[in-house]
């Protein structure tokens, strides 16, 4: 697996082989190892419960690993708590201070410190300024919107200029259009304070968009680092493909090298070196299929499909093609009538040829899901 620092980056924080085992046996994090440079935007990714928060809190001193190292600038910082490490967290419930205003949470860090008033108070308005939030000093908590409240939350770490920023969902309450701008925002603000973050989404355009890397998380692990365009394009197995982007993913069989059958067809690929008549997992992206016509002598030897249904989506059409017991997702500039018996064609580079994985089965029954 690839596991490298952004380039020219000195590795600030390293997480190596970290399991967290709860108390009811449960175990969240099943031996995870990230290297993450100085001033790197990497993303956690993956569904609902694969362990994103568990690793965030680790890191951040609010959960002690069962066993592994965290070190940051190669210093061991396990044992220390959380407000001895040069780390703050916006949590996914942003645990904002109901009985302070917006002013008095964003400042909470250096009032502790007990930093200049007035200094403080200058930077309390450039924080607010730059979440968008100028003039809400003096509001109640109660008062915002989970967008607003977000964003004090955001403002409220920065201020405390940490070397690394956690970041748990931070855009989730936000309506697209603001968690659009606040992408952009955060990105900005990454790139120009020096900050490395550590971002956690299981939105993939977001973490396709904002991030230098991506880890994909499944099940306590990561299936996959890179960056997004090695994620997005060289997905390393079917879990990651499905989860990244549309896709459609069905069983293969591995005649030989660059040459692999599925939906009851050979088609040369570019792959090699997983033996003969080896069971794999085919993954093609919607755009990557091909229709042709039907009598077309060009598409002799290619699986015969029909159009089950017609989506347009701005900028292209989504199709459903029903090919035996499969039904693949399609999108093309070129609409198709529903009914109309088409072929399927697709370059010997775009056809992704992937071993089984432990995701396999899972992703294989919701794509047939689809075809019933
Ligand atoms: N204290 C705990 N005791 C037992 N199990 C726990 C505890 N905390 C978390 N878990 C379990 O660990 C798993 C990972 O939880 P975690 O909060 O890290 O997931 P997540 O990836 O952040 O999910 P989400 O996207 O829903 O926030 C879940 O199955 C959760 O129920
Ligand atoms: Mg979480």
């Amino acid at each position: 697996m690839q596991n490298r620092p952004a380039p020219d980056a000195g590795t600030i924080l390293s997480i190596r082989d970290v399991h967290v085992v709860f108390d009811d046996g449960f175990e969240a994090l099943d031996g995870v190892s990230l290297d993450i440079g100085h001033n790197e935007f990497v993303t956690l990714l993956g569904p609902s419960g694969c362990g994103k928060t568990t690793m965030l809190r680790c890191i951040g001193g609010f959960e002690r690993p069962t066993s592994g190292q965290i070190l940051y600038k190669g210093q061991d910082i396990i044992p220390l708590p959380p407000y001895k490490r040069a780390i703050n967290t916006v949590f996914q419930r942003y645990a904002l201070f109901p009985h302070l205003n917006v002013a008095q949470n964003v400042s909470f860090g250096p009032d502790l410190r007990g930093e200049d008033k007035a200094k403080t108070a200058r930077e309390v308005g450039r924080m607010l300024d730059l979440v968008g939030l100028s003039g809400f000093e003096k509001r109640k908590i109660a008062s915002l919107s989970g967008g607003q409240q977000q964003r004090v939350a955001i403002a409220r770490a920065l201020i405390n200029d940490p070397d690394v920023l956690l970041l748990d969902e931070p855009l989730g309450a936000l309506d697209l259009k603001l968690r659009r701008e606040m992408q952009l925002e955060l990105k900005r603000i990454q790139r120009e304070s020096g900050i490395t973050f550590v971002f956690v989404t299981h939105d993939q355009e977001e973490a396709l968009t904002m991030s230098d890397r991506i880890a994909v998380m499944r099940a306590g692990h990561i299936l996959q680092l890179g960056t997004p365009e090695d994620i997005y394009n060289e997905p390393q197995n079917a879990f990651v493909a499905d989860f990244i982007g549309d896709s459609d993913i069905m069983e293969g069989l591995m005649l030989r090298d660059r040459l692999v059958r599925f939906l009851g067809c050979d088609f040369p690929c570019v792959d090699s070196g997983f033996g003969e008549n080896a069971p794999v997992d085919v993954v093609l992206r919607p755009e990557d299929v091909k229709l042709k016509p039907a009598d077309d002598p060009a598409a002799d030897g290619a699986p015969e499909g029909v159009v089950e249904s017609l989506l347009f989506k701005g900028v292209h059409y989504e199709m459903k093609v029903r090919c035996g017991e499969s039904v693949l997702l399609v999108h093309s500039t070129h609409a198709r009538d529903v009914g109309t018996r088409v072929k399927l064609a697709v370059a010997p580079q775009d056809i992704q040829v992937m071993r089984k994985s432990e995701a396999s089965e899972e992703v294989l029954r919701r794509h047939a899901e689809r075809a019933k």
